[in-house]
């Protein structure tokens, strides 16, 4: 499997809460890797060192063996890190097309485009752009609602709107940060047929998710996160029968 986010040594702290206690992981294209663990576990915090967000203390993130590190969030996007917020971030006042049409990976205007091949090339960069998010929108069964205000659409829906507009950016990794989130019925398969089709495509996938089932149902391999620290990275078989983790994991 070509190796496409490698992780070493990765080091974190809040003052007195250590959020990434040298984590060491990889994940290769065409994978989708669970992570899971209790709240507080550091998860999101893992997702914000390898996107960008935070800067860790130590540690290095390799994506296609390049070294990231130095990098700006928005760099980080361009090289293809695409990934969805817990808390969503969509513009809820706005169009789901618009929504879409926001910063994805390389906006035609302001980009060299416009300097090669001037404003009718712009005009069909855009074109391209939104017959991309048409297209994405299609996939998920949600074209009809692409002229639709997102806080009128019901919450399932605004979740798969969250990972139509993180699939503008068609870059290798994917990180997806608890899609299921009181998701359920039809907004469920679509999330789960969707995200198999992304790694089915070559994409390195990781996914955080309460929802074992789902990450039972969807991963072969899964990483348990708690206090900072990797418990455990094994198949999601191996993960769910240690007692261990699921002590810590579900208290019983
Ligand atoms: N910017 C920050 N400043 C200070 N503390 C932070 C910051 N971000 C996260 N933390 C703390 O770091 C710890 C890990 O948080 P994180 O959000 O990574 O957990 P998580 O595993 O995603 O949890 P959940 O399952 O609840 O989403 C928590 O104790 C949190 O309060
Ligand atoms: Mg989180």
């Amino acid at each position: 499997m070509t190796e496409i986010l490698r992780v070493e040594g990765l080091q974190k702290r809040f003052g007195g809460i250590v959020v990434s206690d040298n984590i060491h992981l990889t994940i290769g294209a065409g994978e989708i890797l669970g992570l899971i663990g209790p709240n507080g576990a550091g998860k999101t915090s893992l997702f914000n060192l390898i996107s960008g967000v935070l800067r860790p203390d130590a540690g290095s993130i390799f994506l296609n063996g390049q070294k990231i590190d130095g990098a700006p969030l928005y760099k980080r996007a361009r090289m293809g890190i695409a990934r969805t917020w817990q808390n969503m971030l969509l513009f809820r006042t706005m169009t789901v097309l618009d929504n879409m049409l926001v910063g994805p990976r390389d906006y035609a205007g302001e980009s060299v485009t416009r300097l090669a091949f001037g404003r009718a090339g712009v005009r069909a960069a855009e074109a391209a752009m939104r017959a991309r998010a048409m297209g994405i929108l299609g996939r998920m069964g949600l074209e009809s609602t692409a002229s639709s205000m997102v806080v009128d659409l019901p919450f399932g829906q605004q979740k798969l709107i969250g990972l139509a507009r993180t699939l503008m950016n068609d870059g290798p990794l994917l990180l997806l940060d608890e899609p299921m989130a009181g998701v359920e019925g039809a907004a469920y398969e679509t999330m789960q047929r969707v995200v198999r089709q992304e790694a089915a495509s070559g994409r390195a996938v990781c996914v955080v998710e309460h929802n074992v089932s789902f990450i039972r149902d969807l991963c072969s391999r899964a990483v348990f996160m708690a206090n900072g620290k990797i418990l455990q990275d094994g198949t999601v078989e191996d993960l769910i029968a240690s007692a261990t983790l699921t002590e810590l994991y579900f208290g019983v």
